[in-house]
């Protein structure tokens, strides 16, 4: 059973429904995240784990953790999710949280890799699906993807191109993980 965390548009929680994937619980930082409203629609158990609501991150991290297994979640997938994430989540689910980012880790870690990316005026970029660690955007890689980077992309074109690999490569790692 899979549990999903997100922070913002949800496209590729999206990617993940579509595939058929036993997603049973989607959590956010934001109760305003377009995304909780694609699990609600469809009857999947959501809420949301606003950091002010709690003493520190530990404390909200330790909710979260203890609701995703209250819904029979083993694996985690963050989608889009823009918090790091304290041993006291990553203990609970070991080997067992992913993440998918726009860049070709170890480059470009971070919330503004695809406008960081052009402003460096790459050649090429991609996307990543990688274990979490404690990290921004670390872990170790499971899968990755390349893409050109044209003369006249904007950040969202690009960042289009890129979410285009990411709906098919995170779905098939997570996947490969929930068969393990
Ligand atoms: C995705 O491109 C994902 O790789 C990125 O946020 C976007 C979320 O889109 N994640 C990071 O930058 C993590 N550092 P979505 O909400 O439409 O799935």
């Amino acid at each position: 059973m899979i549990g999903v965390l997100v922070s913002g548009a949800g496209t590729n929680l999206q990617a993940l429904l579509d595939a058929g994937l036993p997603v049973v619980a989607v959590a956010s930082n934001r109760r305003d995240a377009k995304a909780l409203e694609r699990a609600s629609h469809l009857a999947i158990a959501t809420e949301s784990f606003e950091l002010g609501d709690y003493a520190d991150r530990a404390e909200r991290d330790t909710a979260m953790a203890d609701w995703l297994e209250r819904h029979g979640v083993r694996v985690v997938v963050l989608a889009g999710y823009m918090h790091l994430l304290t041993s006291a989540f990553l203990d609970r689910f070991p080997d067992a949280v992913v993440n998918v980012h726009p860049s070709l880790l170890p480059e470009f870690p971070g919330a503004h890799a695809v406008e960081e990316q052009l402003a460096a005026g790459v050649a090429e970029t991609g996307a990543t699906v990688h274990l979490v660690d404690e990290g921004v955007d670390s872990g170790p890689i499971l899968a990755q993807e390349r893409v050109a980077v044209l003369d006249d992309d904007t950040p969202e074109t690009l960042h289009a191109r890129i979410k285009e690999i990411e709906h098919r490569l995170l779905p098939r790692v997570v996947g490969e993980l929930c068969a393990r």
